[in-house]
């Protein structure tokens, strides 16, 4: 039987680990799968993650079950993060569980989707190649529309006519902020159009929020999500630890839904545990008990912010050396400097991606997204005379 399974090409974003990793030259660049770095090139664990782990393995007296909706004490706890302090739960309207990462919620919100009757969805072009990859797995239909204009802002016309074409039945997948891969996302008055929108619109918004606090700050990029919780009467919401807490191997994640009425919410949250019982049981505890360590601790919580604005500081500062070199070669680098998160997309052939890691040994994705935080004061003037040489 197992030979009747076909050869699956590699993940092409996970591949670049290690094609780089196999490069021997010292001057080598990383710009591949979205991990934050220091200055020095380094992913750190967070101070205060080390400092929660450490109380964790002093206090912690069992390891014992939880059950599939994991540590509620850390889902509750990220509430006021994503949906506000004045009503976390919108009235008993909200309610979460944990997940194995940002792709554990994404894979358990399409798949409630789908038993909820979801047959197609919507999602912006380009998008994170997971996004129809788990759509595709779960048979679930997809229809794009074009998330960003050639002059790198937002495309309002291409969400507007997708929100218009949306029927019952559809779901319609937007990133809350710091936009993978092309670091474009809509302005607060963009938002503002956009709730109002999906306020009348049989479609089922779900928001894929995995980059909170990377793009403006922690209430800055919760903004459209919140406008849209307001607006909408039902939601489902795809929540990443893995970088704002840089948890990343240890999967930690959330899945929130808000339903129209408090009473509906028990059933919808019913499937959510079933679906993880028939997928990963129970998630896996150490990433999220950290967390909600974290956040219990208000020195913790401050410190943890800082270290989080530390990392949004440098790439603002790296996006800003981009922006200021201007046109380089054939491509400009100045819309960079506006756009948020790891992520941008500097449109480059596919000659040219492959000129980059054969002659300088720098590698990002096929699509020509790199990934800012890749980026160091003693590397980016040589990746922008790459840039020139190749693209020139
Ligand atoms: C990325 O897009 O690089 C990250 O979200 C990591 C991943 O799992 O793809």
């Amino acid at each position: 039987m197992l030979n009747n399974l076909e050869q699956q090409p590699a993940d092409a974003l996970l591949a670049l680990i290690k094609l780089h990793n196999d490069d021997p030259r010292v001057d080598k660049i990383d710009l591949g799968v979205g991990v934050y770095r220091t200055g020095q090139g380094d992913t750190p664990v967070f101070g205060a993650i080390k400092a929660a782990e450490q109380r964790l393995v002093e206090t912690q007296a069992s390891k014992a079950y939880l059950g599939p909706e994991g540590d509620m004490g850390f889902v509750r706890a990220l509430m006021p993060y994503i949906f506000g302090t004045d009503a976390p739960d919108m009235g008993g309207r909200i309610e979460g569980m944990q997940t194995p990462g940002g792709t554990g919620s994404l894979r358990l919100a399409f798949a409630m989707a789908d038993r909820a009757g979801i047959t197609r969805m919507w999602m912006g072009s380009p998008t994170w190649p997971n996004h129809p990859q788990i759509c595709k797995d779960l048979g679930i239909g997809m229809e794009t529309f074009s998330h960003a204009t050639p002059e790198g802002t937002a495309d309002m016309d291409g969400i507007r006519s997708a929100i218009a074409s949306a029927q019952s039945g559809d779901a319609i997948l937007l990133h809350g902020c710091c936009h993978n891969p092309t670091g474009i996302d809509y302005t607060n008055e963009q938002w503002d159009e956009i709730a109002g929108l999906l306020a009348d619109s049989p479609g089922l918004p779900i928001l894929d929020l995995a980059y909170q606090g990377l793009g403006h700050g922690m209430e800055q990029d919760a903004y459209g999500l919140r406008r849209v919780a307001a607006a909408a009467p039902e939601m489902l919401v795809a929540y990443s630890c893995d970088k704002n807490f840089g948890l990343y191997r240890d999967r930690t994640g959330a899945l929130y839904a808000m339903t129209a009425e408090p009473g509906a919410l028990a059933a919808v949250m019913s499937n959510g545990h079933a679906l993880a019982r028939a997928n990963w049981s129970q998630p896996p505890d150490h990433g999220a008990a950290a967390a909600r360590i974290v956040m219990e601790d208000e020195g913790l919580t401050v410190q943890w912010l800082d270290e989080l604005d530390q990392m949004r500081t440098r790439m603002r500062q790296m996006r800003a050396r981009l922006a200021a070199a201007g046109q380089v070669g054939g491509v400009d680098l100045t819309p960079l400097g506006g756009q948020n998160g790891l992520f941008s997309i500097i449109p480059f052939t596919p000659e040219q991606v492959q000129a980059m890691r054969d002659r300088h040994g720098i590698y990002f994705a096929g699509s020509g997204r790199i990934n800012v935080a890749g980026l160091t004061s003693a590397n980016i003037d040589n990746f922008i005379a790459a840039v020139a040489e190749v693209t020139g």
